[in-house]
């Protein structure tokens, strides 16, 4: 294949960024299609963490394009901070490997400081976010109020747009949602600085794209977040805002249906959420607490406390489906060592009646108890495995019935945070 999405199969970090950065070796181009810095794709590369938010994990290679693309929304100050960042520690020093759209719509400190303030409103409610204001950039996109990076070509009429809804959010920050305004002034001298830093990065990046497929490159999606909080197929309204599969390649990227050919799913050998909503599979107490700690599941983005729960198979058949998934790649399989017995979820019953498909209410959802199947677990460290044949046989089993369950094939699987930590079954790129 020679163009690949990478998408989340459940609610989000299911290691992401790792897989893209290990697939980046063999492809040319790598375009982040939807979301923001909410996003946070950890890569750990000859010992040294990376955490990117909004550049394209395929930055600690040499030579591949990044290309952030129309879809996404960019906050300019993160971005900037991120290449900076990138640049201080000897990494992406050359200008001409990152390509923004013309047409990414801007995050602007007011979108932050709405995002904050309703949810300090909804209290025991809240969905959650990252409060890093995606919710309401995307608002501004829909009601075709938002500023795109495109808008700063003409500097007078950029500042006039932007007074236009610094007013507006002021009135609705104080009046509706009694927060403090934010300033203008300061919002424009920031915007100043930004977008001379910024403007040698913009492209048509649809064009772009196109033309890497049409000159026989490999271009890899990189998805943000999971399906699970997808603003149409996942759990509503504790989902983000907006689509994470392998549709939203094509409006996000500007790419024809047809273009893309083949999807691998990223999930964990368990599942974690960050934030409200419901979890069927989701364990408390002190499994839950270990393997929090085993695992490292504390948000990238935020530092928040992932909650956690066993693999569900329902989920993963359903992010099979909506993204026609090829392969899929399970992660931090090493972390599940020494849990005994370790647990698929493989179905759900809602009001005593079984589904196993996800209940077409979100709403029962939350009322939905798992039905597991139990297999035993193993004690043996995994970490330095490189192949299925140097897993214990119950890690095997294990793997097996995830594959079965979910109706896809795998086609890697990871025994630890570091890049090379993968067994690679099947490389997408080289099918
Ligand atoms: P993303 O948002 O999907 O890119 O995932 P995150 O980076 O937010 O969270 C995944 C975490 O798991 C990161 O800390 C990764 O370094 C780590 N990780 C990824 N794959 C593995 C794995 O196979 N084993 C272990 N132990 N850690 C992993
Ligand atoms: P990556 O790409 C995990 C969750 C937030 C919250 C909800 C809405 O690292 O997998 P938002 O700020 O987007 O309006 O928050 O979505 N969320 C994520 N959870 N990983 C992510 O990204 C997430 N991006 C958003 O925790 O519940
Ligand atoms: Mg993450």
């Amino acid at each position: 294949m020679k163009t690949v999405a990478v998408v989340g199969s459940q609610w989000g970090d299911e290691g992401k960024g790792k897989i893209v950065d290990l697939l980046a070796a063999d492809a040319d181009v790598v375009v982040r299609f939807q979301g923001g810095n909410n996003a946070a794709h950890t890569l750990v590369v000859d010992g040294e963490k990376f955490i990117l938010r909004l550049v394209p994990a395929g930055a600690l290679h040499d030579r591949k394009v990044c290309v952030i693309g129309n879809g996404t929304v960019v906050d300019p100050m993160a971005l900037a901070e991120e290449i900076d960042s990138l640049q201080s520690r000897g990494r992406f020093q050359d200008d001409a490997l990152l390509r923004l759209s013309f047409d990414a719509h801007m995050v602007m400190p007011y979108h932050r400081a709405i995002d904050r303030a309703r949810e300090a409103r909804l209290g025991k409610n809240a969905i959650g976010t990252t409060g890093f204001g995606i919710g309401p950039a995307y608002e501004d996109k829909m009601s075709r109020m938002g500023l795109r990076f495109d808008d700063l070509a003409n500097f007078p009429a950029f500042t006039a747009k932007l007074e236009r809804n610094v007013r507006e959010k002021n009135l609705y920050l104080k009046s509706v949602l009694k927060a403090k305004p934010v300033s203008g002034t300061e919002i424009l001298a920031q915007m100043r600085k930004v977008r001379g830093r910024l403007a040698r990065y913009l492209c048509d990046t649809s064009v772009y794209i196109n033309d890497a497929i049409g000159a026989g490159r490999r271009v890899l999606f990189e998805g943000a977040h999971g399906v699970m909080l997808d603003i149409d197929h996942g759990t509503f309204p504790y989902v983000t805002s907006s689509n994470c599969g392998a549709s939203a390649v094509f409006g996000g990227a500007g790419l024809a249906p047809g273009k893309l050919d083949g999807v691998l799913g990223i999930s964990k050998a368990y599942t974690t959420r960050v934030g409200g909503g419901p979890f069927p599979s989701e364990i408390k107490g002190k499994l839950g607490d270990a393997l929090r700690v085993e695992g490292d599941e504390f948000g990238s983005a935020t530092g928040r406390p992932r909650r956690i729960g066993w693999f569900d198979a329902v989920l993963a058949r359903y992010a099979a489906r909506l993204n026609g998934m090829w392969g899929l790649a399970l992660t931090k399989l090493d972390v599940l060592t020494g849990v005994d017995p370790v647990r698929i979820c493989v179905a759900y019953t809602v009001a005593g009646q079984r589904h196993d498909e996800i209940p077409p209410s979100h709403r029962r959802l939350e009322k939905a108890k798992p039905i597991y199947e139990d297999l035993p677990g193993w004690s043996e460290d995994l970490t330095r495995a490189r192949s299925l044949s140097e897993l214990p046989a119950n890690a095997r089993r294990y793997l097996e019935r995830i594959s079965e369950t979910s109706g896809v094939r795998l086609a890697m699987v990871g025994v630890g945070a570091a890049r090379e930590a993968t067994i690679v079954l099947e490389n997408p790129f080289l099918v």
